[in-house]
Order: C-alpha cells, then structure tokens, then sequence
C-alpha cells in the first residue's frame, strides 16, 4: 500500500473510531490533553472483549495459570528493586531552537519536527516513570509512582500467591490492568499513549540447569503467542518475531523478542516476550528481607524461579484489530472483526418502522436475544442504512422481523462478510447464534 494510503487509513480509522464511538480525544471539551484518548460505548466493548477472549485462554481455560488484580500505586521501593527508578529512562534532546523536547533515538535525521532545527543538546536520561504523592504533603517521604508495568504487582505477591494456591513448578500468574509512562514521544492515535493497558503473564520455571531449560520454555510461549495473535484476527503474513540486541533489551531480559505488526505507520511491536531470569524475585527479596523462594517439595531445595514473560498491550492490539478489520467493500465499510471479539453480535429490526405490529414482533425478539447475546435495536431510516451502519460496527449478524414473521415465527438473519440471508425460526435463534459464535 503507498505511504499516501496508509496515512489515509489511520485517518479514516480515527474518524471511525469517533463518529461510531470506539474512541473519543480525551478531556475534548476542555480543548483535549495531548495523546489521551476515551474509550466510547463500542470501543469499552471491543476492548473488554479483547481482555477477556485473552483471560479465558490464557488462565481460566489452563490449569497452570492464576490470576492477579493488583494496586496501581505501589511502594516506591518495589521500583527501586525492579530496577525501574535506576534505568527506566529515554534519552531526552532538547531542540535548542524552539525548546521541544523528544526522544533522541526517534528523531529522523536529526531534524526537530517541530521547527526543523537541527541543533540540540546533548541527550540525558528521562525518568519514565509517573510520579504522585500520596497524602496531602507533596515531599520525598510521599513520593510514589503509578506501575510502569502490570508485571511487578505479580513479583510482589508471589509468596502470597504461593501460599494460597499452593503451585508447583512452572506455573503462571496473570494481570491485565493499566499502566503509566512519562513518555517523551507519544503518538499514533492509540499506538504509544502514557495511560494504557497491559495484559502480562510472568510464567515461573524451575532454576535452569542448562540453557535449553528456559530457552524450550521461552520457545513454547513464542508459538503461544502468535497462536492468540492469530486467532484474534491478525493476518500471519503482517506479524514478525524480531529479536531485539542486548542494547536494547530491558535491563531485566536476557533475551526478548518483539512480536512487530506491519501498522500503516511502519512495523511497530505490538507485544513482547522476555526471558526476565531471576531478576525480580532475587532483587525483591533482597530489598524486602521477606523470602520469596520456592521450595521443591521432592529435593527440599529452596530457589528463586526464573521467569518467562509474555506481554501483551491491549491498546496496541486494539488498534491493529481495527486496522485488521477495516475493509471497504463498494458503498460498504464493513468492519470484519471475529464475531466473539464484535461489540454487538446481533442487531434486531423491525422491516418497517410505521408498523406497529413488527415493531411489536421485533421487540420480543430483541428481549429474546438481549439477555443471551450483547444485541442492538435500530428501527432508524430504512433497512438497507441500517444494514450498512451495522456493518460499520462490525455486527456480524442482523435479524429482521418482517411480515412473514407475522405468519409463521420465522425472522431473516444476514451475515455481515457475505450479505447473504437465511430463514429461521424465532425459537432457533439462540442456539443458531451460539453455534456460530462457537465457530
Ligand atoms: N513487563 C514488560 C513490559 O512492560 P514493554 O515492552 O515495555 O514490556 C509491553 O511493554 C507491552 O506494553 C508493549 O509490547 C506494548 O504493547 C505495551 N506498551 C508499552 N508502552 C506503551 C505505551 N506507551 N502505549 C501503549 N502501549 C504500550
């Protein structure tokens, strides 16, 4: 696609997003707030589907993962343990023209995009961590931080979670949750924001005799991830396992690799997994006195298990499922998002508005459906408008009432990818939707 194309897609997508309620500028009526977005009415469902299609898989459908729902504003010293105060940094350049300030590493050709200058300063580390007080004195006694990253409320109960669930090596614990970075160069609609959302398991594994005995684990989830990537939508052919270099790696990872996704705006990671070693419980336990060993129950050896982590961000995976999605068919914009991730699966209409009495029958198919199935009631303009703007939305089915239904209790369903429509009784509905859902 030429670059022309691409741009004119995260237009039209952003334009999408706003006009149907997915996303919305945040804070708009104050004037917005650079790079903060509001997820509307569709899109709090789309992503609440995302998050939940990834539970359901990742931990309740395994018998060797938990989850975790852990506070935002943590101890400082955990990010002291982490690493995260000492080296969760950007280099920061200062355009000495016009007195922006961006990432040194993503200027193009050393040209300020704000005033074209080309002279800087020398570039300094910048704190990416988000910084609060907590209580009402704003000192460095109250100084916290809101998570960089969801995984350290994990490393932190790890001993809880241990004593309670009563695991045995290797087993996972996930949290899917918000995090925060002071990010010098956000951007991309919602591709790099400083409020977003992660969903990250760390899996632990017994201490590593040899190589192969993490590299197999890091191996099993790379074939994992694609596999979730895959089955939410995302063409193959657009997704790359990159290795990162040791220069670029976290100071926690011995190895990592970027999965990267081709967005109109260049291929970009779309999630990560790292092989974290030991780092976080070993620097936890240091810091916190408290033992967070495992202790083999056969040999009665105590260890610090090694971590694998995959990690995913549900705002950049989000974006990429719409991008996915997107498909202009003629007159047509179809959004052809997998029908379980849909913000609605079913949409119920009346043929004619001015009827009364197929209002009435389509009505009691909508209460039929509601309770099963997230459903939409449109009895707006004609049937044809209403098709396309549930195609807009990604409604893979629409359900019309029309005056045979009046006759014998049957209604039309038409699929969203094809338009094509079949005859079914009222009384089939449920189970012929919950089979294809299943599909
Ligand atoms: N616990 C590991 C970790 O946080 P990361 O690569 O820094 O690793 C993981 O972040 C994922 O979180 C990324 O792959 C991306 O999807 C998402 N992410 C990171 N920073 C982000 C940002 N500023 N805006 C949106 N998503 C972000």
């Amino acid at each position: 696609m030429p670059n022309t194309e691409k741009e004119k897609l995260m237009d039209k997508i952003v334009s999408l997003c706003k006009r149907r309620g997915f996303i919305f500028p945040g804070s708009e009526i104050y004037g917005g707030l650079a790079n903060s977005w509001d997820f509307g009415p569709l899109g709090a469902e789309l992503k609440n589907n995302i998050k939940q299609s990834w539970w359901k898989h990742f931990v309740q459908n395994r018998e060797d993962m938990v989850g975790l729902d852990t506070a935002v504003i943590l101890n400082p010293k955990v990010w002291k343990a982490s690493g995260h105060i000492d080296t969760f940094n950007e280099p920061l350049v200062e355009c000495k023209k016009c007195h922006q300030r961006f990432r040194e590493d993503a200027l193009e050709q050393k040209l300020c995009p704000s005033c074209g200058g080309k002279d800087f300063t020398s570039s300094r580390p910048f704190n990416n961590l988000f910084r609060t007080f907590v209580g009402p004195t704003e000192d460095a006694s109250s100084l916290a931080y809101l998570r960089g990253e969801t995984a350290q409320g994990i490393f932190i109960n790890f001993a809880n979670v241990l004593n309670t669930e009563r695991k045995t090596l290797p087993f996972g614990v996930a949290q899917i949750g918000k995090a925060f970075r002071n990010e010098v160069t956000p951007g991309n609609f919602i591709f790099r924001t400083r409020e977003f959302e992660q969903m990250e398991i760390e899996y632990f594994i017994p201490e590593p005799k040899k190589d192969a005995d993490w590299k197999n684990w890091f191996e099993y989830w790379q074939k994992e991830i694609r596999v979730w990537l895959e089955n939410a939508g995302l063409d193959p052919k657009k997704l790359h396992d990159t290795e990162v270099p040791e220069k670029n790696r976290a100071h926690y990872s011995k190895r990592t690799i970027d999965f990267e996704y081709d967005f109109p705006f260049g291929q970009k990671e779309l999630c990560g997994l790292a092989y974290r070693t030991d780092f976080d419980l070993k620097n936890h336990e240091q810091l916190s006195g408290q033992n967070l060993k495992y202790k083999d129950s056969q040999t009665s050896k105590e260890f610090w298990p090694h971590v694998v982590e995959p990690s995913f961000g549900v705002d950049r995976l989000f974006l990429a499922i719409l991008l996915e999605a997107y498909v202009e068919d003629g007159e047509r914009v179809v959004l052809k998002l997998m029908p379980q991730l849909a913000p609605y699966k079913a949409a119920v209409f009346p043929l004619l508005a001015n009827k009364p009495e197929l209002v009435k029958k389509a009505r009691e198919v909508f209460d039929i459906l509601k309770p099963n199935f997230m459903t939409a009631w449109d009895d707006r303009g004609n049937i044809g408008k209403r098709y396309y703007s549930q195609d807009e939305i990604g409604t893979p089915w629409t359900i019309t009432c029309d005056f045979q239904t009046l006759e014998d209790e049957t209604v039309t369903i038409r699929d969203r990818d094809t338009t094509k429509q079949e005859r079914v009784k009222i009384a089939d509905l449920i189970q012929i939707l919950g089979d294809k859902l299943l599909k």
